[in-house]
């Protein structure tokens, strides 16, 4: 026991050392910096208006244009630009293809895409086609078909495709993939993640405020019930995998020394959003006669060519606590995170017994947090946004991107995967190797230098 731990205090100061290393300064320059890039949004809804509001932060940033189909939304982004006493970008807002004209009239470094799912796949491409990076809001594309594309696009135009996956640079998360990294789990065996997040409010409201209020969607709606809820009237699988895969993605090495090779999905039956609509509205509104093909949990399994398993869990019908569902498991111990949880065999204290994770959170918090810390504060949803949107805005200054068009994409294709899975009864379904080989070569990236 005693020249385990000795072996890993070893494995943790040398790594610690090289960590350190890897976030001088020295780094930040080490490719070369544009100055000034000209940023263009893409649907300025809460989501994108909340980051546009992140983005007037950096000096470095012209943000140059806007687009979205709704005046009240472009009327709200206006604002935002304006208190922050920046000029008036102009304006693109005739119809649902303008996009197409903003990306081929501005002569703009990047567009950030924050419009409802079923956009993000032909934005993206436009903007590649036209020259530009791009920065999506998740998922990045809905069927494999847009995933290949994605891919090839990014590929023959040189324009990086980033998923603004923000659930990465989560504090807990970042600090346990430090840990994973300086081998306190051993070698990983499992790992889960998930969207549990009680969405009935956000799926249906009064048409005027984004959460509840109402039992209105589709037209009716306002904001993400205008056409979120749709999906899960059309489609039966998980619908937003990219928050539970994402961030387990990295300590797994996906695309990087490892890739995910099938998956099974099955579904639970739906009812959930019906009784919803029932309790809410009465079982005479016009809404009482829909019926959700999505079923209420959705439950994929993920196989890893290097032997690892995967869970996801989509839950978002039912009334429950907030969740991702974080579970790092490897052979010298585990991460639990709806209990607070650690457990490393030689580390933690009683054998046997969950130990509260604060202690080893303080100890490995993520070098990235330690410096960004105060900057990070406030930004949202914990401080990740703050991060997210850093990493890409160093890429549009000229770093590599650290979560690529690749990972874009095989976060992604969990969804149409799962889908397919549950019309196939469950079956097992291939995942592509969108590297088309790479993975084998290429060097993790994510979280180890100062860009991100
Ligand atoms: N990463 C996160 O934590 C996070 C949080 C919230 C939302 N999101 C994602 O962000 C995206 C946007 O979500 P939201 O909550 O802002 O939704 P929203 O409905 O509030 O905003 C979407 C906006 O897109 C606009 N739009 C629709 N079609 C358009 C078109 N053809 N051209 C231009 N604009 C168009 C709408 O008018 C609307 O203003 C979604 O993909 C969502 O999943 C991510």
């Amino acid at each position: 026991m005693k020249k385990e731990i000795s072996r890993r205090k070893f494995m943790k100061t040398t790594a610690l050392a090289g960590s350190a290393a890897a976030v001088m300064p020295k780094n930040l320059f080490s490719y070369r910096k544009k100055t000034k890039v000209k940023l263009g949004f893409i649907g300025t809804g809460l989501r994108g208006q909340w980051m546009l509001w992140l983005a007037t932060k950096y000096p470095e940033l012209e943000i140059s244009a806007i687009c979205d189909i709704d005046d009240g939304m472009i009327e709200s982004a206006l604002k935002i630009i304006k208190d922050s006493g920046r000029p008036e970008p102009r304006i693109y807002k005739q119809h649902e293809e303008d996009f197409l004209n903003m990306v081929n009239n501005e002569n703009l470094d990047g567009v950030y895409i924050a419009t409802p799912w079923e956009w993000h796949h032909p934005m993206a491409i436009a903007a590649m086609e036209a020259g530009i990076h791009v920065g999506t809001e998740v998922p990045a594309a809905l069927t494999v078909r847009e995933c290949w594309d994605l891919v090839n696009v990014s590929e023959s135009t040189r324009k990086f495709c980033m998923i603004m996956e923000n659930v990465c640079y989560r504090r807990d998360v970042m600090a346990v993939l430090n840990m994973v990294r300086q081998d306190l789990f051993g070698e990983l065996l499992h790992c889960q993640g998930g969207y549990q997040h009680d969405l009935r409010h956000v799926k249906f409201n009064d048409g005027i405020n984004p959460y509840g209020g109402g039992v209105e969607f589709g037209k009716n709606g306002f904001s993400e019930a205008r056409w979120r809820t749709q999906h899960s009237i059309d489609r039966n699988g998980d619908l937003y995998p990219t928050h539970g895969i994402g961030p387990v993605s990295p300590m797994l090495d996906i695309n990087r020394g490892n890739r995910m090779i099938h998956l099974t999905s099955t579904a639970t039956q739906s009812r959930g959003l019906h009784k919803y609509i029932v309790d809410k509205g009465g079982p005479n509104h016009p809404n009482a006669t829909v019926d959700f093909k999505c079923g209420d949990i959705v439950t994929t399994v993920i196989k890893c060519h290097n032997g690892q398993t995967i869970v996801l869990s989509h839950d978002t019908n039912n009334p429950r606590p907030y969740s991702l569902n974080f579970r790092v498991q490897g052979t010298k111990g585990i991460w639990q995170k709806d209990a607070n949880s650690i457990y490393i065999e030689g580390e933690t204290k009683d054998e046997h017994r969950w130990e509260d994770e604060d202690r080893l959170m303080k100890e490995f918090d993520h070098p990235l947090w330690k410096r960004f810390e105060n900057k990070a504060q406030g930004s949202g949803h914990g401080g990740m946004d703050f991060f997210i949107l850093r990493a890409f805005i160093e890429s549009l200054k000229g770093a590599k991107p650290v979560i690529d068009v690749y990972d874009a994409v095989s976060m992604s294709v969990i969804s149409p995967l799962s889908e397919k899975s549950i019309r196939l009864g469950s079956a097992s379904v291939k995942i592509p190797d969108f590297t088309r080989g790479k993975w084998k070569k290429n060097q993790p990236i994510f979280g180890l230098n100062d860009i991100a």
